[in-house]
């Protein structure tokens, strides 16, 4: 507790508070320095996108590797354009998961290391919770209020979530309490959606890779689909029938009790749509002009794309995201949430704001996004969600260790 305590006054006497944050759950090797959980200072993200786009997907050996290479300047140009050093850090902030385990241990090592060196606390953040607080950060001056509910989607490559946030916030009571910020805030999350199968953004990467398209999916789907007609291929999202029924059954699905999402339907629906239409050599063609460019560009592959494959792109997209908000606003109303926040890498679609926000509006809901920078992986996300838990003293155990399928809240 007086190591705690050294650490609250310390941050409120240098009126620092400089989280280092640390992100390599996936294939972005990022380090952020963010103060008090709120104000950015750096934000340096190592992209592996040029390494995993001859396979068309993550390869997770290659991603530890990259992870390794990337770390330590990564690290330091974060530091660099926050103007600080090591010693201004106050906290060194890391994803503990979810993610792929080889990579998550190459962050988790570094931070380690860099705490014990320095003597400076370690926090582990819930990858989830970073993409919920990216939001926070964009949202800061106007963002929920103590004890207000928020319906949180997270939809990403990995992720199709929905929580129920809240942030309790209770002001600090007397001296010995937890007082860098004010107040001790701390938030609460229950999980009351998910996928069964595939993330929603795994559909877009899954469907862009079918129709010849680059990687990852999500941007040149969003580039090209205004091109096409979203309404020309009516795609059903079937009710999620599975195990649903079976009584005392540990995997069933109560569909009472949360709101399922399923994208592998969608995903064969559209092979058996290419395969119909024997659109196979045409996807073929633009596979080989794409790979023929330099650093091809969603723009590039405009002129490539015939009319149906543009309205094949847009219904697909229309279909997914309109599936997406149904789910979400339905979950508002349920559980009567004050706002709604969407987040992860899936958030930055174009379309999925405006159907979203024009839905929001219609219902009178706030709605908040990350800026379009801090929808994808990143570690300013990071170093904002471990502010809270600096402010109540949580850091991590000594055998801080990766955990691949961390789940987030109850
Ligand atoms: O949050 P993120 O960087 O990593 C995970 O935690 O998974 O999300 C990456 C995912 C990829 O599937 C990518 O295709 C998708 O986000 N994505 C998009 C867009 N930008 C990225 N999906 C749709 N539209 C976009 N503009
Ligand atoms: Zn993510």
């Amino acid at each position: 507790m007086a190591r705690i305590t050294f650490y609250y006054r310390d941050v409120a006497a240098s009126g620092g508070g400089l989280i280092l944050g640390i992100e390599t759950s996936c294939d972005e090797t990022a380090a952020a320095v963010v103060r008090r959980g709120s104000e950015i200072l750096s934000n340096a993200v190592a992209s592996q996108i040029a390494v995993h786009t001859p396979y068309g997907g993550v390869v997770p050996e290659l991603a530890s590797r990259e992870h390794l290479r990337n770390i330590l300047p990564v690290v330091r140009t974060a530091l660099e354009q926050a103007g600080a050093t090591y010693s201004d850090i106050d906290a060194i902030a890391v994803t503990e998961g979810p993610g792929l385990a080889g990579a998550l241990l190459v962050g988790i090592g570094f931070a380690k290391a860099l705490a014990l060196a320095l003597g400076k606390p370690l926090i582990a953040v819930n990858h989830l919770e970073g993409h919920i607080h990216a939001v926070l950060l964009a949202d800061a001056p106007d963002g929920p209020l103590p004890g207000q509910q928020s319906l949180a989607l997270v939809v990403s490559g990995g992720h199709t979530h929905l929580y129920l946030a809240e942030n309790r916030t209770a002001a600090a009571s007397n001296d010995e309490a937890p007082s860098a910020g004010g107040a001790s805030t701390a938030w609460t999350y229950r999980n009351i959606g998910r996928t069964v199968d595939d993330a929603a953004g795994e559909a877009f990467d899954k469907v862009a890779k079918l129709l010849g398209l680059g990687y990852p999916g999500g941007p040149w789907i969003d580039a090209l689909a205004p091109h096409g007609n979203p309404e020309a291929v009516p795609f059903s999202f079937s009710q999620i029938k599975a195990k649903v029924h079976r009584r005392g059954d540990p995997r069933a699905l109560d569909p009472t009790e949360e709101t399922y999402f399923s994208f592998s339907g969608i995903k064969t629906a559209m092979l058996r749509y290419t395969k119909v239409y024997e659109m196979g050599p045409s996807v073929e063609t633009r596979r080989a002009a794409l790979a023929a460019l330099d650093n091809p560009k969603p723009a590039d592959a405009l002129p490539l794309c015939d009319k149906r494959t543009l309205d094949l792109i847009a219904s697909f997209q229309r279909s997914v995201i309109d599936d997406l908000r149904r789910k979400t606003f339905r979950a508002a109303e349920r559980y009567n949430a004050e706002r709604v926040i969407v987040s992860g890498g899936v958030a930055a679609n174009r379309e999925l704001r405006v159907r979203f926000t024009a839905e929001a509006s219609e219902r009178h809901l706030p709605i908040a996004f990350p800026s379009i920078a801090l929808s994808t992986d990143n570690a300013a996300m990071i170093a904002a969600a471990a502010w809270p838990k600096f402010v109540a003293g949580t850091f991590a155990a000594e055998g801080l260790t990766a955990e691949p399928s961390l789940a987030l809240g109850r």
